[in-house]
């Protein structure tokens, strides 16, 4: 069975539908494709400052999350990074080849580092997607499931395990990104243009898993939209209404053009009230479910304690080699 390898971190009190639409939804169907690993990658929340019992909490609420959704520790490998030490020891040895400027290309950095300012901006945040990279290299994956702003880093995962490859003799899978084209970029509520993240500038912008349903039906309301009043999907022109006609879609697995249809000759008024409406139904399950995880906490900590160990035995596998290779 082929290998797949996705991570999220635990930097918020919920996962947003962004991360469920364009990541999560796709690591489900997968357990039974291939052989996956999920990961709550809490190394990578530690980058930009944090407060460790909130922390300790977002990892578990996180792991809850996942389980809620459908990962099933039956059929996949669910664990939190932290327990498997092997990810920051192969972390360093992927830094060691890889180029500075290289490096300091990634986007995301650039972007996040921006935010903070140059001074404030952790070393640990500059290396993130060496981090990463290891993540991935580790369980040998060959698919990484993961929205569109992460494509730059599985370019340099793919770019680092062949250079390694090629000078130290073949050892890594290369892996291939999967991206779900239409919710790739799901968008902020109040910014059609800015992709729907939990560092948005307004809370407004982002529809939670956890939020409670009325409040996630007011954001949804409240989504800008345009001046027209036409139901219609087109990204370019019309980015506000295209965002809520692609959530509305994946959820409910209707296609945008029968939408289109349902809603032609009403308002936008009509589309958010439903939108609101289909949202709570599909919120309110991984709520009960999440709730059910957290009140268990024995049972949380066993299954981690699981995944830790299963995939401890393949990473510890894969770096045992990589140190063969190197020299150690
Ligand atoms: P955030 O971007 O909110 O900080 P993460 O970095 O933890 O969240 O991302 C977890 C996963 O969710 C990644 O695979 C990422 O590509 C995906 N993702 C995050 N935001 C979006 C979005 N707005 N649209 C589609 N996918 C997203
Ligand atoms: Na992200």
């Amino acid at each position: 069975m082929p290998r797949v390898l996705s991570g999220i971190q635990p930097t918020a009190d919920s996962f947003h539908l962004g991360n469920y639409l364009g990541a999560l939804r796709n690591w489900i169907p997968l357990q039974d494709t291939h052989d996956a690993f999920y990961c709550v990658v809490d190394l990578h929340a530690i980058t930009a400052g944090h407060d460790p019992a909130v922390l300790r909490q977002r990892t578990r609420v996180s792991a809850a999350q996942l389980l809620a959704i459908g990962i099933d520790p039956e059929r996949s490998t669910l664990f939190v990074q932290s327990q498997v030490p092997e990810h920051a020891q192969l972390a360093w040895v992927m830094g060691c080849i890889t180029g500075f400027g290289e490096a300091s290309r990634m986007t995301q950095f650039k972007d996040k580092s921006a935010k903070q300012g140059a001074d404030r901006a952790s070393v640990g945040l500059f290396t993130y997607p060496i981090l990463q990279v290891a993540d991935i290299l580790l369980y040998q994956a060959d698919e990484v499931p993961v929205g569109e702003d992460q494509r730059q880093h599985i370019e340099l995962t793919r770019d680092l395990a062949q250079r390694f490859n090629t000078t130290f003799g073949d050892t890594f899978t290369v892996p291939k990104p999967h991206i779900l084209k239409e919710t790739a970029k799901i968008t902020d509520l109040q910014d059609p243009t800015a992709k729907m993240s939990k560092s948005a500038s307004s809370p407004n912008g982002i529809v939670e898993l956890l939020d409670d349903p009325a409040k996630s039906a007011k954001k949804i309301r409240s989504a800008v939209t345009d001046t027209g009043r036409e139901v219609v999907f087109d990204a370019e022109n019309k980015p506000g209404v295209s965002n809520l006609l692609t959530i509305y879609s994946a959820l409910t697995g209707e296609t945008i053009a029968a939408l289109e249809t349902r809603y032609a000759g009403r308002g936008y008024g009509d589309l958010k009230k439903e939108l609101g409406e289909v949202v709570a139904d599909f919120t309110r399950p991984i709520q009960e479910q999440t709730k059910k995880y957290l009140d268990n906490p024995g049972e949380l900590d066993e299954i981690l304690a699981i995944g830790a160990r299963k995939a401890r035995a393949v990473a510890s596998e894969t770096l045992r080699t990589v140190y063969d290779r190197i020299g150690f």
